[in-house]
């Protein structure tokens, strides 16, 4: 049986610190306009409510649940749609609110997907990002949180085996032999 520890990697401060930059930075840039935030469930909630909160604009929500194949640390590419939008996308200006961006694999898919039904503007928000493990090039974070390293996080949304979500931090998972 192996222990898990997690290791606080980014405090609750941190983070709430950032979102409201985020959050003044697409106030600032869709001033005049409403905003049509889609959640990407389940680990987009935590933030999507958080960043939500620090947008003066108008705002809508549609939520939608993908999930890619595979269990444990590693994401298969192979995305699958759980549940998907209620609402059209015709002539929104839509933000895509992530998680965390690893790969960018499921982002490239749903990108593709969503750009199909014709937003009026399509861009991404994704409270953390691992550049190094990236392997596909058509996915741009207008709006980025923090980079980290290549480790397996948890928090904030995140989870290792659905558990972790509710940690108000993020914070990294290694294994000790119990
Ligand atoms: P990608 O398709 O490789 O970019 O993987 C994206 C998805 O994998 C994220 O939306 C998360 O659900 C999951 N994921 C990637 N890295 C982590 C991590 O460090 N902790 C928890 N989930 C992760
Ligand atoms: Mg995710």
């Amino acid at each position: 049986m192996k222990k898990e520890i997690i290791s606080v990697l980014l405090k609750e401060e941190e983070i709430d610190q950032r979102i409201n930059e985020l959050g003044e930075m697409i106030s600032r840039d869709y001033e005049g306009k409403s905003l049509h935030l889609i959640c990407v469930m389940k680990g987009g909630v935590f933030f999507t409510c958080e960043l939500a909160k620090r947008i003066t604009v108008p705002v809508t929500f549609d939520f939608m649940y993908v999930s890619s194949y595979g269990s444990g640390t590693e994401s298969s590419g192979i995305v699958k749609i759980v549940k998907d939008l209620d609402e059209t996308l015709e002539n929104k200006d839509v933000l895509i609110v992530e998680d965390i961006i690893d790969t960018g694999r499921t982002l490239s898919h749903l990108i593709k997907m969503l750009k199909q039904r014709r937003p009026a503007s399509l861009e991404i928000c994704s409270l953390l990002d691992k550049p190094e493990r990236r392997l596909v090039d058509d996915v741009k974070v207008k709006y980025p949180g923090f980079n980290i390293p290549n480790e397996f996080v948890v928090g904030y949304g995140l989870d290792y085996d659905q558990k972790y979500r509710n940690l108000p931090y993020i914070g990294t998972v290694s294994f000790e032999e119990a």
